[in-house]
């Protein structure tokens, strides 16, 4: 219960801040890729549960907008120590951690301003 409600205010935290300061970058030197880097992850890690015919928890990340949109709550769950329930993608549904390769890419996509290439 404890966690359950810590991550009730994460969720209301961040939910607003995300939904008023995301910024997206000049983009003139960035190293990840969108399309290149980005989007493939998602597409082996998340879409089997997260697109148009499967949109767990309402979610679906299948193109950029709706990736942007959840950058927070994305990373939040995907740096989670991979026993929490919430910890994405699930090992309860029999998913791997996703490689820490992976995860890095993310967070550098994030912090070089989420650029759309
Ligand atoms: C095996 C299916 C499955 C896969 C694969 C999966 N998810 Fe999920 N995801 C779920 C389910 C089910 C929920 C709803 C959990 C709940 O709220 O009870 C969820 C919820 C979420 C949430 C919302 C958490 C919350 O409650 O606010 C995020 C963010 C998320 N997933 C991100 C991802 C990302 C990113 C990936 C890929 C790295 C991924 N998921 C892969 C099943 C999956």
């Amino acid at each position: 219960m404890k966690t359950n409600y810590i991550f009730v205010f994460y969720l209301l935290f961040f939910g607003s801040c995300t939904y008023n300061t995301i910024e997206i970058g000049t983009c003139d030197d960035n190293t990840i890729s969108f399309s290149a880097n980005i989007l493939p992850i998602f597409e082996e890690n998340c879409m089997s549960c997260h697109s148009n015919g499967n949109n767990n928890g309402g979610l679906i990340f299948n193109d950029y907008n709706s990736i942007v949109y959840s950058i927070e709550s994305i990373l939040y769950t995907i740096q989670l120590d991979e026993d929490e329930y919430l910890s994405m993608p699930p090992t309860w549904a029999g998913y791997s951690k996703m490689s820490q390769n992976s995860i890095n890419q993310i967070n550098t996509w994030n912090e070089e301003g989420l650029c759309n290439n």
